[in-house]
């Protein structure tokens, strides 16, 4: 039986990754689809070498990742650590790693940075910002495994997975489809619906690598939502991960009836409602949102990590 293993480097305690590969899965400024008056999506795949013997962790758990430097806002307050606080990242690889080898981990990073309406950057996130501009051979200093509840089921398992996903929210379900689909740690009976909203089609990232487990497997279902690029079709607005839902209504049903589950990840914070609130009226509940959402959380059928 496979168990999460939780918080085995602490920040007095960390664990030191080297990095290995950083690769920008999105377009530079002014070269993709993004109108350079709304700034940049600046989304990094990074790969660091990490022992899996000293750090085991399961796909959908998050690493730690501490910056190096001090932060100013303490510094000004006279505290006595002055270190930047931890911050968690998605663990994207599955637990064997990608090509079952192990000893490696990756993570989907966006710059997490702030444009003003002309396209000119006003602030950058501290640590996102560092860890896209990490190179190979630099040391990171990292925490974790951290989170146990968003996480694949333990044991073989014959019920739907509807992954639902906004931005860099796909980094789970990355290594979450290789290890279901690939990896096979259990048996699988079930379909896999990954429903990943981004605002342009150039920042669906690792769009290759879904479209061939789509081809490959039958029961691995790739929709995609472009806000930006698409409208729904049912009030003509955006396109939302929440409308996909929607559409996907008459399969959802009998699958929530029959033990599937539902994984919701990403940001902006808050927009798990909109996929809830459409998985509640595919079901015809009756409960209130809140009561819907608890039900299928204390039967281990929702899960959402969003930031
Ligand atoms: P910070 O420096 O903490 O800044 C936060 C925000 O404030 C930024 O938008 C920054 O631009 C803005 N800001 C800075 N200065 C100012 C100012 N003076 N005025 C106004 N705004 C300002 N992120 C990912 O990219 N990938 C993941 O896989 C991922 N997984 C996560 C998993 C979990 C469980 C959680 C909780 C979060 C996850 N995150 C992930 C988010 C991540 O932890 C960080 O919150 C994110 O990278 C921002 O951190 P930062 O240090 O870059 O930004
Ligand atoms: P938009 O920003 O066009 O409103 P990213 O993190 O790369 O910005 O991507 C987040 C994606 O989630 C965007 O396509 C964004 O659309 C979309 N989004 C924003 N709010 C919601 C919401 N409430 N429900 C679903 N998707 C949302």
């Amino acid at each position: 039986m496979l168990t999460p293993q939780l918080n085995l480097f602490k920040k007095s305690n960390p664990i030191l990754g080297t990095v290995l590969s950083n690769e920008r899965l999105t377009p530079a400024k002014g070269e993709g689809k993004r109108p350079s008056q709304e700034g940049e999506s600046a989304i990094h795949r990074i790969k660091i070498a990490l022992s899996h013997d000293l750090y085991p962790y399961l796909i959908g758990q998050s690493a730690g990742v501490i910056p190096p430097g001090e932060d100013q806002a303490k510094v000004e307050k006279g505290s006595p650590d002055t270190s930047y606080a931890v911050r968690l990242y998605s663990i994207a690889s599955p637990s064997l790693s990608f090509g079952k080898t192990k000893d490696s981990i990756e993570f989907i990073i966006k710059r997490d940075n702030i444009y003003d309406t002309e396209g000119n950057l006003l602030h950058s996130g501290v640590c996102s910002n560092y860890m896209c501009n990490l190179k190979p051979g630099d040391q990171v200093t990292m925490t974790g495994p951290a989170g146990k509840k968003f996480i694949l089921p333990l044991a073989d398992f014959s019920g739907d997975l509807f992954f639902c996903a906004t931005g860099t929210g796909i980094a789970p379900f990355f290594g979450m489809v290789e290890e279901i689909l690939e990896h096979k740690l259990i048996q699988f009976q079930g379909n896999v619906y990954l429903i990943y909203g981004a605002p342009y089609s150039d920042e669906i990232v690792l769009k290759d690598y879904f479209e061939s487990m789509a081809q490959k497997h039958k029961n691995f279902h790739f929709i995609q939502a472009i806000s930006r690029e698409e409208i729904n079709p049912f009030d003509g607005g955006k396109m939302y991960i929440s409308h996909k839902v929607k559409e996907l209504a008459s399969i959802i049903k009998p699958s929530l009836e029959s033990n599937g589950r539902v994984y919701i990840c990403g940001g902006p914070k808050g927009m798990e409602k909109g996929v809830i609130e459409e998985m509640r009226i595919a079901m015809n509940s009756s409960e209130s949102y809140e009561d819907f959402k608890k039900s299928l959380e204390s039967k281990d059928q929702l899960f959402v990590e969003t930031y």
